[in-house]
């Protein structure tokens, strides 16, 4: 017989059937399932994502085990992100720097390789809304110094940003933060007041809310804006509700301005890439369909 022949004949080796998941404690309000579902069906994989939930006291036995339960990987949520800065046997230097890991690679021999993609997602959404985006540009306003204003400015500073200027109710934590990712790039951070937050908005490319400031249910944003270039982007990473008085008042006076929601479905690509084996893309249909229900 031919070697054209039998191949032709010869059937493909079926594809793997590819799990992932997010680990979380309580897990039932991530987002990810939905993004990652939209995905595997629109690029037509053999595979599923599904919901882990895991008491934080079961956490390190779980995540060792998830070879032996067949996954290629997970998305870490709260509260286990530090938890899996230690758990994993690998870590990429930003996240070991942003000190949370948020996304594990399962590698054949059923090591672990955690990075954190919240910084990766953080940039492309402002590229995506905003292509002149350049955080070389100028100063950065980041309010906020919690787990996301942490992944946030050392994407900023890494991307080369000359200045970020942080803004926290609570100083220490703004000064914690600064100490851990100075060095990076580099451009300086300043740790301002929050008393005078409005103050730090002069020659500002960009002013990011990292707060829960403005999310439903929470008190608004109170900041006066008088002092921010017209030119700089504006950014709200809550995205519940998806147009927030800061994103509302921004646009009033002329700013660009770029919602949350993309932050969110950005993070997810290097993941679904690592384990399904190809990077997906942030369109309109995948925004409409995690809004539904949101
Ligand atoms: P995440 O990990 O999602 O960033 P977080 O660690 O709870 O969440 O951080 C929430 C951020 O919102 C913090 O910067 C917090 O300020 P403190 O560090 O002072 O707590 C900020 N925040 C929450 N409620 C606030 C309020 N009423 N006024 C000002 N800042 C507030």
């Amino acid at each position: 017989m031919s070697n054209t022949l039998k191949s032709v004949s010869a059937k493909a080796a079926p594809a793997p059937f590819l799990r992932a998941g997010v680990m979380g404690w309580p897990v039932d309000h991530s987002l990810s399932p939905k993004v990652h579902g939209f995905w595997l069906q629109q690029y037509d994989i053999e595979g599923e994502y599904v919901r882990i939930p895991v008491a934080p006291q079961d956490f390190a036995q779980k995540i060792k085990s998830l070879k032996a339960d067949g996954f290629v990987g997970v998305n870490v949520t709260v509260p286990h992100k530090q938890a899996a800065l230690r758990a994993v046997d690998e870590i990429h230097p930003l996240a070991q720097r942003i000190g949370a890991v948020n996304t594990v690679v399962v590698r054949e021999d059923g090591s672990l390789f955690g990075f954190n993609t919240d910084g990766f997602g953080f940039l492309e959404n402002l590229k995506a809304g905003f292509n002149a985006f350049d955080a070389g540009n100028g100063p950065a306003v980041v309010l906020g110094a919690g787990g996301a204003a942490r992944a946030v400015i050392a994407a900023l500073l890494d991307a080369g940003a000359p200045e970020v200027r942080i803004l926290n109710r609570t100083k220490e934590r703004a000064e914690d933060l600064a100490k851990d990712l100075r060095g990076l790039g580099s451009g300086s951070i300043l740790v301002g007041d929050w008393e005078r937050r409005g103050d730090y908005l002069q020659d500002a490319v960009l002013l990011t809310n990292t707060t829960t400031l403005g999310m439903h249910g929470r008190r608004s944003l109170d900041l006066d804006l008088t002092a921010l270039p017209q030119s700089a982007l504006v950014n709200d990473i809550v995205y519940v509700p998806l147009q927030t008085d800061l994103l509302a008042r921004a646009q009033d006076r002329g700013n660009p301005t770029v919602d949350g929601l993309g932050m969110l479905l950005h993070q997810a690509r290097p993941g679904f890439e690592a384990w399904f084996g190809r990077l997906p893309e942030v369109t309109d249909a995948l925004r409409a369909h995690v809004l539904k229900g949101v």
